[in-house]
């Protein structure tokens, strides 16, 4: 079956096709990061609006570029939650009316599923169960998938989230918005210098906590009488090194505790080559196996909405055309 995948949560307007057999026939993302980043993040009422201007033309340009005429799309997913309402509204509706319009199927996805599917867009494709590091903007949670829609979240974030943190710290350095990836960048000529605090590497349970971290980088900074690139990038490199030091011993810990031997990890913070690096030394010394997605779907995308579209194609269904979006949809509750 041909899935048509619209992803509209945030400030990417990415559409893709997905053949269920075929796999990935295309895709396309429109980014708002140059509208967003004069404001130092997203502004909601610029990003659904933005969204109008390019749904559109963007899945005209895909259907083309696939050689797909509209008529032979059998089903539609779109992201319904989590994210900013307004944003998913364009999203929604757009997908709604087109599958009202060909008779077809919709199929609402929640976003977070997408990024744990994620993964299972490569040729390596990781089996259920596994464990799931998923590190956004939004969400550090670490997710034991027992199958598709059976998630159990066992470690979430108590303050910022992952990615908020790489963005807060880029901003103290300078950065813009978004940071993680510039962060990540300049922590690449940085050197072992400062010492950050790794919050709760040593606790028991599965949780984070890095607004400490931010603030002590902010501490930092603030120290400096004069903050050269140099000690930029040596702070940009303690900071990469504690977070990620945090996330992946907590993940090897979740590995352990639940019994098993698959991990990937997906969501914007999963692009990080230092995390990357340290799960992979980190697996193979304990023998599990890890899975990622390529880089470009880490971030969001509409491939992993198709993609969870497909793989929810065989769950019964009714069809109205009707829809609300859910803005704050809890994974547990799919
Ligand atoms: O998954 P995503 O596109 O959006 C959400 O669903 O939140 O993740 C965006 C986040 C941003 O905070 C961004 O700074 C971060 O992912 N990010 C990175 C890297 N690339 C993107 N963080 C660290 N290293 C990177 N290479
Ligand atoms: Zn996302």
């Amino acid at each position: 079956m041909l899935i048509l995948g619209i992803e509209t949560s945030c400030d990417e307007t990415g559409v893709a096709i997905y053949h269920s057999e075929k796999g990935l026939l295309g895709h396309k993302l429109y980014s708002q990061i140059k509208l967003h980043a004069k404001y130092g993040g997203v502004v909601p009422e610029l990003a659904s609006r933005d969204h109008i201007n390019y749904i559109i033309p963007l899945i005209q340009d895909l259907l083309k570029d696939c050689k797909i005429n509209i008529q032979n799309i059998e089903a539609i997913a779109y992201t319904s939650g989590p994210g900013l309402s307004g944003a998913l509204l364009v999203g929604s509706s757009v997908a709604e009316s087109l599958a009202c319009a060909l008779g077809i199927r919709s199929i609402p996805i929640h976003h977070l599923e997408g990024h744990l599917l994620a993964p299972m867009l490569e040729e390596k494709k990781p089996k259920f169960p596994f464990i799931a590091l998923l590190v956004s903007g939004g969400h550090s949670q670490l997710i034991h998938v027992k199958e598709l829609g059976r998630y159990e979240i066992i470690g979430d974030t108590l303050d910022d989230a992952a990615g908020e943190a790489f963005d807060k710290t880029a901003q103290l350095l300078g950065l813009g918005y978004p940071g993680g990836a510039s962060l990540s960048k300049l922590a690449e000529k940085g050197k072992k210098r400062y010492d950050l605090p790794r919050p709760l590497l040593h606790s028991n349970g599965l949780d984070f906590s890095f607004s400490g971290l931010k603030t002590a980088v902010l501490y930092l900074v603030k120290k400096q009488a004069n903050l050269t690139e140099e000690i930029k990038a040596d702070i940009a490199y303690a900071f990469q090194e504690s977070i990620t030091d945090v996330l992946v011993k907590k993940t090897i810990q979740a590995l352990k505790q639940e019994g098993l031997k698959r991990v990937i990890i997906s969501g914007g913070v999963g692009a990080n080559t230092a995390l990357r690096k340290k799960i992979i030394a980190e697996c193979e010394q304990n023998e599990f196996a890890y899975y990622f997605p390529d880089l470009s779907f880490c971030t969001d995308n509409g491939a992993m909405i198709a993609l969870a579209g497909a793989l929810r194609l065989n769950i019964p269904y009714k069809e109205n055309y009707s829809f609300s979006v859910k803005p704050r949809w809890k994974l547990t509750e799919i």
